[in-house]
């Protein structure tokens, strides 16, 4: 398996993460994206820099069949070391409050939650419900890059 940049956009994916396809077209215009690839691409990741010192994971994704084996925060360690190698020192997420699984996986990482954005997801054309949740505000996270 290799993690490589492209400018190929596995939309289909990138939908898992995010429904809104106005908002992924526009930051993968603002970012990098990277994709793991094993034969075919089973995982993307989205990185913006914001600024010199600050990034943020846009974007995330695992092929459905391939989850829950570690690749996901393979490509979270992928994303914090790129980042580290551009000089920055703060690599923020974001995602909903009910999105139980990502927020776990996001703190065994390493990432702290820093804020909250009320409402984020209220102006999505379709309600998000997760684990019988619904899906209302974004929930910060940040890394620290050591
Ligand atoms: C989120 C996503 C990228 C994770 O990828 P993955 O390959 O399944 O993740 P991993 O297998 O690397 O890690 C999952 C980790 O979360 C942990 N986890 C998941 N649910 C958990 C829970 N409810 N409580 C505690 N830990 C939990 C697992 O135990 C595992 O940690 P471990 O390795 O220490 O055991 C994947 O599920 C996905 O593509 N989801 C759809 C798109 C999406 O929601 N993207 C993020 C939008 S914010």
């Amino acid at each position: 398996m290799i993690i490589e940049e492209t400018e190929n956009y596995p939309y289909e994916l990138l939908l898992e993460a995010d429904p809104s396809i106005h908002k992924i077209r526009e930051y993968v215009q603002k970012g990098k994206c990277f994709i793991a690839v094993d034969q075919e691409v089973v995982g993307v990741y989205i990185l913006v820099t914001h600024t010199s010192n600050k990034a943020e994971i846009m974007n995330i994704a695992v092929k459905e069949e391939e989850r829950g084996r570690g690749l996901g925060k393979q490509l979270i360690q992928d994303a914090l070391q790129r980042a580290k190698e551009m000089g920055v020192t703060s690599v923020e997420i974001g995602t909903g409050n009910s999105s139980i699984a990502q927020l776990a996986l996001y703190q065994k990482c390493g990432f702290r939650i820093c804020g909250i954005v009320q409402g984020f997801f209220d102006d999505y054309p379709e309600p998000i419900v997760e684990d019988g949740i619904r899906c209302r505000d974004m929930i910060r996270l940040s890394y620290q890059v050591s």
